[in-house]
């Protein structure tokens, strides 16, 4: 108060003195509003907040370090403004409507620690030739490629929040461009809080090395680049509430081993990729998670561990399942997923499915050294575990073109006529659409697209395998076609019969692969009770029509 008496009365004389000379000028509420600020003169600070100041006052002492010119007029800066305050340390240029700032404006601020430049509706950044040119006023926060903030070498915390830096009606102009930033290396306290940001560049935060809080909150940032947060290896805090991301980059966090807080609330999470937080490290303590529309399912028990001891996850009361979860924690708090409970069942069947395929392989070792011997014990002991109707699948022979399909190599079409084809038409008289060896293929079709029209339309196809046919290269095209359609359709419809022993290193890999597959095969003997086993089986394999089953030999 002592300096608002100060300050007017030589405004009062030298109105008295126009007066004097007939030359009235009334002293108005405006003059006594713009003069004027509060100073603080052991603080060295003035306080020239809500005077309707159209500049920045060029009264005020020059050692003054803290100054506050916030709720003003002021709609530029200029290269004069505030070089007679070089030692300021801190100043308040919020809530004016600053929408011009001169390129060397903040040059002389050596001493700068923080600026707060937050609401100023009109900052556009950055200034593009595009705004000169439509006529439109836009901010020269930075003039190409030299940033407004050179020489703020001091400056620790810079406060841009509350501006609108959308330049969504240009496309492919960065908000911030990566200069921009490059002096402030010394910054440790970044806010960019609603700023309309939509798109940052891959390398807007490059120079920040010594930043440690960094606020995007209440934007409109679908994706970050990956690399965006590379150079923060000082970062403590990030804050993105409150924007649009639906993901997040596996690798984004990469470097960012101080974290300590990160704020994900009011966003478009999801799915919460292990990968992603797994490379934030130890240092990670409270996460927010709360309010994404989160898909509770089994891929995100690892999140409930990791949120074990030192982590806090904040505002657990709201941080509630999608209702794409699983079914009973949908709209539930992410806390009631008892990841143990729900999705140890395929833990279980994981373990199991390892386990069995394990056993499988020695099994087919076995198998495949006892070969011949073990195959009708193992066949009904299959019977026994499994049961035929488990094993049965939902295939009618009446869907299928064919019945049976048998298949050989030319030579080998007196043994199939001989001794195969009579039993079998025998014992199954309701098989009557036979296809019998290449004569039966449907005539005027290329050869290879008739094998498989047949073996696709059969609803049992038998493979007769002997030395000389495993040795020919159509038989072999024949063979393969049909292991195809077994594992295209998971059926076993397939049937291969040794119709002679074939030494082992006769036997092509494409054969091997089909026997270890554990997929059904007979073989044929001479021994007359044998003969009688064999059709027994055979009769079966091709009545009952069991699915493929991995884990279960066949023989
Ligand atoms: C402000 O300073 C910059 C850099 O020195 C200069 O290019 C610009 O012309 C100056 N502005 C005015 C109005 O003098
Ligand atoms: C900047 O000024 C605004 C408006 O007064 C205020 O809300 C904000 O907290 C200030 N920023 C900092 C970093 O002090
Ligand atoms: C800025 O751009 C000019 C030319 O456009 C170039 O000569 C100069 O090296 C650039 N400066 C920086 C710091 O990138
Ligand atoms: C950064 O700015 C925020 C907002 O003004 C403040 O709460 C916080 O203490 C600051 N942090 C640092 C490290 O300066
Ligand atoms: C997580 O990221 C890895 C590697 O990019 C990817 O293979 C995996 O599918 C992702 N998981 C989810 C749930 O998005
Ligand atoms: C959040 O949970 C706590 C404890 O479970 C409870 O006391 C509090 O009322 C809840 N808050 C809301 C907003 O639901």
């Amino acid at each position: 108060m002592a300096f608002e008496h100060h300050v007017l009365l030589p405004l009062i004389i030298f109105s008295c003195i126009q007066t004097l000379h007939g030359d009235a000028v009334p002293i108005t509420p405006w003059d006594l509003k713009r003069s004027p600020c509060r100073e603080g003169v052991e603080l060295k600070t003035a306080d020239c907040d809500d005077r309707n100041l159209d500049s920045v006052p060029q009264s005020l002492p020059e050692d003054t370090e803290g100054l506050s010119i916030m709720n003003n007029i002021l709609s530029s800066l200029l290269n004069s403004s505030f070089e007679r305050y070089p030692l300021l340390t801190h100043l308040n240029i919020a809530g004016n409507d600053i929408r011009m700032i001169e390129s060397r404006t903040f040059y002389p601020l050596k001493e700068m620690q923080d600026l707060n430049l937050s609401f100023n509706r009109h900052l556009v950044l950055p200034d593009t030739g595009l705004f000169r040119k439509t006529g439109l006023i836009g901010l020269n926060l930075w003039r190409s490629n030299i940033s407004l903030f050179d020489g703020l070498v001091s400056l620790t915390t810079l406060d841009l929040s509350e501006n609108s830096f959308d330049l969504s009606i240009l496309r492919h102009v960065d908000a911030i461009p990566p200069w921009v930033f490059k002096p402030l290396t010394a910054l440790q306290n970044l806010s960019l809080e609603d700023c309309q940001i939509s798109l940052l560049h891959p390398l807007a935060f490059e120079a920040l090395k010594s930043l440690r809080v960094l606020n995007l909150g209440g934007n409109k940032i679908k994706q970050l680049p990956t690399d965006i947060f590379k150079h923060l290896g000082q970062t403590t805090n990030i804050d993105l509430h409150n924007n649009w991301l639906a993901n997040l980059d596996k690798n984004l966090f990469l470097n960012n081993c101080r974290l300590t807080t990160l704020l994900l609330s009011d966003n478009k999470l999801t799915r919460l990729n292990q990968s992603t937080f797994k490379l934030i490290g130890p240092s990670l303590t409270s996460v927010d998670l709360s309010r994404n529309p989160i898909d509770c399912n089994c891929e995100l028990s690892w999140l409930l561990d990791w949120i074990g001891a030192p982590l806090v996850l904040m505002n657990k009361n709201q941080t509630i399942c999608s209702s794409a979860s699983l079914e009973p924690l949908r709209e539930k708090p992410l806390f009631d997923f008892d990841s143990k409970k729900l999705c140890s069942p395929n833990i279980a069947l994981y373990s199991l499915t390892s386990l069995a395929t394990m056993s499988f392989v020695v099994i087919v070792v076995l198998v495949f050294h006892y070969r011949w011997q073990l195959r009708y014990k193992l066949f009904l002991l299959k019977l026994a575990a499994v049961g035929y109707n488990e094993m049965r699948d939902a295939r009618d022979p009446n869907d299928y073109e064919f019945d049976m399909n048998i298949i050989f190599y030319d030579d080998d079409e007196e043994w199939a006529g001989e001794r195969l084809l009579p039993t079998l038409e025998e014992r199954l008289p309701q098989f009557q659409r036979n296809v019998f060896g290449d004569k039966d293929l449907v005539v005027g079709m290329h050869y290879l697209d008739s094998i498989d029209y047949v073996v696709s339309r059969s609803y049992k196809t038998v493979i007769l395998l002997s030395r000389a046919a495993v040795r020919d290269r159509w038989f072999m095209l024949k063979f393969r076609t049909a292991m195809d359609h077994v594992s295209d359709t998971q059926t076993e419809f397939v049937v291969a019969v040794f119709i002679e022993d074939i030494p082992d290193d006769e036997i092509p890999f494409l054969a091997r692969l089909y026997l270890s597959d554990g997929r059904p095969y007979l073989h044929w003997t001479e021994d007359v009770r044998g003969q009688e086993n064999f059709f027994d089986e055979l009769t079966k394999y091709l009545t009952i029509n069991l699915r493929t089953n991995d884990l279960i030999p066949n023989e």
